[in-house]
């Protein structure tokens, strides 16, 4: 039996884009073990209901128990939105996700308190960015635009794009005559759309990724349960599809900045 600290973090998403969760959570913690678990067979969850959403999450969670996780981390925002709290509810261990991260760093980086949140639109329909954001800052106004077409136009690459600048351009021009000052990237795929954003948007927006946000969220959470792993030896993680893995391979490149070996498919419990 591992010690309580040894155990893996467990990550999961609807598919690749919480890889970019993974890459924070390494950077900042390269001592920890991770178990990620991508859904691809049933992604994308952006344009999925309550009721699926909340069912793929229970899956996916039973799924990284298997695995003795001592934590889980929602990374997906969709799956956050509508099953954050149930996972909280039903499950013992530590549940993280990235809504909350995300609306703390905007809050707290707003001078006009004016956010812009872009997200998927299930993301969006659950309102869940905006009564987050205003359970922190009562005051606020918040803004939100979904943006349907950046998860394919990442997933093919086009990350610095003629196309992708001008949907942008096409999403993001309304939203920006309101006049915010801090530009939620609610979704996990947005993080490499960065300086396309930062074009549009003009350099007066920042923009807050709830990878990052996420990640100092976990070490926190790991010091103060004292669940931080010491090790001298370099750790072990694991990729998990529930679709096939070459896909997922050769996606990761672009979300990780270097290559997955090994990935391996298993089917929900
Ligand atoms: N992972 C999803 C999110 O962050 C984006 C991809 C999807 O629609 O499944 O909302």
């Amino acid at each position: 039996m591992l010690q309580e600290r040894d155990r893996p973090i467990g990550v999961f998403d609807s598919g690749i884009g919480g890889l970019t969760v993974v890459q924070e959570i390494t950077r900042l913690l390269p001592n920890e073990r991770i178990v990620y678990f991508g859904d691809t067979a049933r992604v994308p969850y952006g344009t999925k209901s309550k009721e699926s959403v909340i069912r793929f999450s229970k899956d996916n969670a039973n799924v990284l128990l298997k695995y003795d996780v001592k934590v889980i981390v929602i990374a997906c925002n969709t799956s956050t939105s509508w099953a954050l709290n149930v996972l909280k509810r039903e499950y013992a261990m530590p549940v993280i996700g990235v809504i909350e991260p995300g609306s703390r760093c905007a809050v707290q980086t707003t001078r006009k308190k004016r956010v812009g949140v872009i997200a998927t639109q299930s993301t969006v329909a659950s309102g869940k960015y905006v009564k987050t954001i205003q359970r922190f800052l009562k005051t606020a106004r918040v803004f939100q635009k979904s943006c349907p077409l950046f998860v394919p136009l990442v997933e093919e690459g086009w990350l610095d794009h003629k196309v992708t600048e001008n949907v942008a351009l096409e999403y993001l021009t309304d939203l920006k005559k309101n006049d915010i000052d801090v530009l939620i990237l609610g979704c996990t795929h947005y993080p490499l759309l960065k300086p396309v954003l930062q074009k549009v948007m003009g350099k007066n927006v920042t923009l807050v990724d709830s990878a990052t946000e996420t990640a100092r969220e976990v070490k926190s959470l790991l010091e103060r349960e004292n669940l931080l792993r010491y090790s001298r030896h370099p750790a072990h993680h694991e990729f998990l599809v529930s679709d096939e893995p070459e896909h997922f391979r050769a996606m990761a490149k672009r979300f990780l900045g270097h290559d997955l070996p090994h990935v391996r498919r298993v089917d929900h419990v």
